[in-house]
């Protein structure tokens, strides 16, 4: 567990950080996408808030030919947005390297091994290595494989290094079963406490607030349970549609997609029990407690209980887009979903017969992703007298983005009228509050690794658990041959999904 020091003490503003320790951070797939419109970016933030250690390197890893100093080009053009001190960028961009390869041939992997070494003498680095994957996962055991028989993740008795690290970008496997083979190569090379699985919403600010929301509030938990909460809604829309994705998602969809991995990762951190601590295992470790707790989807009722769509042609925010099944990549016999719905229970003495609805789709009229806690009606209206024998329930909303904050709504009496009332909310929001933009996730989640710190990432037993959750439904649609329904680009919500809440006389709440 790292030392994490209070920078600031007063008792209304406790803030701690730890910066980063010496180490080089080798990436995989470095002249991608992913590299620069995230990895650089949020380096170059930490380096500027003096949170990447003084002994730091970077070194790209790809199949492209290109120099350091072209490689430092393209990278100063991802920081492009931030430069206001020519000393500072230039020192952060001198410490990037590249080296080109191929990701089957053993001799990348002695290259990469020799470099590290000259620079580990360089910068004062004794085995601070962070290995992150940012290639397609089919790739994953091959780099994988030859980093362990380059001896760049065990000692020479086939020990983990303490100081290497290994991150991994979802998709864990596509199933249980491959989930299962990608740990079992993994786990051949690095062990547990050396793998990092990111998933990315667990780095939003907005999604790690909810531990903080819960645990470090006393009011919430005598009311977080059945017997004050009605049902909980969690939702991720997108307008987005797959973008140029289509090659991967048509054979993602979104119960893999999103569903398995941030849906779940969210009800998790909303239902669990509180930690012994913020230590990451105590934290992991309730998480997977709750996940366990899920019940199965009953295939016999998963009609009612699970819906899919994919959408069609429409219109978002006046532009025309395409359907689903005209976008690039994407077979002329698809069946992939872009919508998931889902009705689910926690079976625990805190959440049995609570209904937990699910939902997250791409292309929808806007992007929102929240999570609204719906407690009870008042037992009985004293209000009846004046005709008002319904109250509207209390709903408090986590807002995980955009206009991130947390939302409370009441019945409040209207000046005039003696019985007059009206539903009011009580609204914070985190950008009118603290005036600052939320840090992007992969900040918060390269340093954390850098510091060692686990919390925020996913565990091997957590992803089985959870591919164990949604495999019965793959099987099901693999082996059905039946198609998701379609929905109108732009649309809120639609028929079979409205049906699923409806059929319980509630409804979802609007985007
Ligand atoms: C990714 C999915 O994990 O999350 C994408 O693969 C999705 O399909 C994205 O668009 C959504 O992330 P965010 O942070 O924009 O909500």
């Amino acid at each position: 567990m790292p030392q994490i020091k209070p920078l600031i003490g007063k008792q209304e503003n406790i803030c701690a950080e730890t910066p980063g320790d010496a180490c080089g951070i080798i990436v995989f797939g470095a002249s991608g996408d992913l590299a620069k419109r995230k990895l650089i970016p949020s380096l170059f933030a930490l380096f500027q808030q003096n949170l990447l250690s003084d002994n730091f390197y970077f070194v790209g890893c790809g199949r492209k030919n290109a120099s350091d100093s072209e490689y430092r080009k393209t990278c100063k053009e991802a920081i492009v947005d931030d430069i206001n001190n020519d000393k500072q960028t230039n020192d952060f961009l001198n410490r990037i390297y590249f080296i080109s390869g191929d990701y089957n041939d053993p001799l990348f992997y002695t290259n990469i091994k020799n470099k590290l070494k000259e620079l580990d003498n360089k910068y004062g680095i004794d085995e601070g290595h962070i290995f992150y994957l940012s290639v397609p996962p089919q790739i994953y055991p091959t780099i994988v494989q030859n980093l362990g028989s380059s001896g760049l993740s065990c000692n020479q008795n086939n020990e983990p290094k303490q100081k290497v690290r290994l991150i991994i970008e979802k998709p864990f496997g596509r199933d249980l079963q491959s989930a299962i083979e990608l740990n079992k190569k993994i786990h051949k090379c690095f062990d547990e406490s050396q793998i990092y699985r990111i998933d990315h919403y667990l780095g939003k600010e907005t999604v790690q607030n909810i531990l903080m929301f819960r645990f470090a509030n006393a009011i919430f938990e005598p009311v977080w349970n059945l017997r004050y909460i009605d049902h909980i809604q969690i939702t991720i829309a997108e307008s987005l549609g797959i973008e140029h994705r289509g090659g991967y998602y048509d054979k993602s969809g979104a119960l893999r997609d999103m569903f398995q991995n941030h849906m779940l990762g969210m009800l998790a951190l909303v239902a669990m029990e509180p930690p012994a601590s913020f230590q990451a295992d105590h934290i992991r470790d309730e998480k997977v407690k709750l996940l366990r707790s899920i019940r199965l989807v009953d295939l016999d009722a998963w009609s009612t209980n699970i819906v899919r769509g994919r959408y069609s042609g429409g219109e978002i925010d006046g532009q025309k887009v395409c359907a689903y099944k005209e976008e690039e990549g994407v077979k002329p016999d698809s069946k992939t979903e872009t919508y998931v719905a889902a009705k689910m229970y926690v079976d625990n003495w805190r959440w049995k017969s609570v209904p937990f609805y699910l939902r997250t789709g791409k292309r929808m009229k806007r992007k929102l992703t929240e999570i609204a806690i719906t407690f009870k009606k008042v037992p009985h209206s004293m209000f009846n007298l004046f005709g008002i024998d319904e109250l509207p329930a209390n709903v408090l909303v986590l807002k995980i983005q955009p206009n991130e904050g947390i939302e409370l709504s009441f019945q409040a009496k209207r000046p005039g009228s003696k019985a007059c009332m009206s539903t009011l909310t009580m609204n914070f929001n985190y950008g009118d509050i603290f005036g600052t933009k939320a840090p992007e996730a992969y900040q918060r989640l390269l340093l954390d690794c850098m510091t060692g710190d686990q919390t925020l990432f996913t565990r091997q037993d957590d992803v089985e658990v959870s591919w164990g959750l949604v495999e019965p439904l793959l099987e099901k649609w693999k082996n059905d041959g039946s198609e998701p329904s379609e929905y109108p680009s732009g649309a809120e919500s639609f028929a079979d999904a409205d049906t699923l809440i409806k059929n319980d006389g509630r409804s979802w709440r609007p985007l």
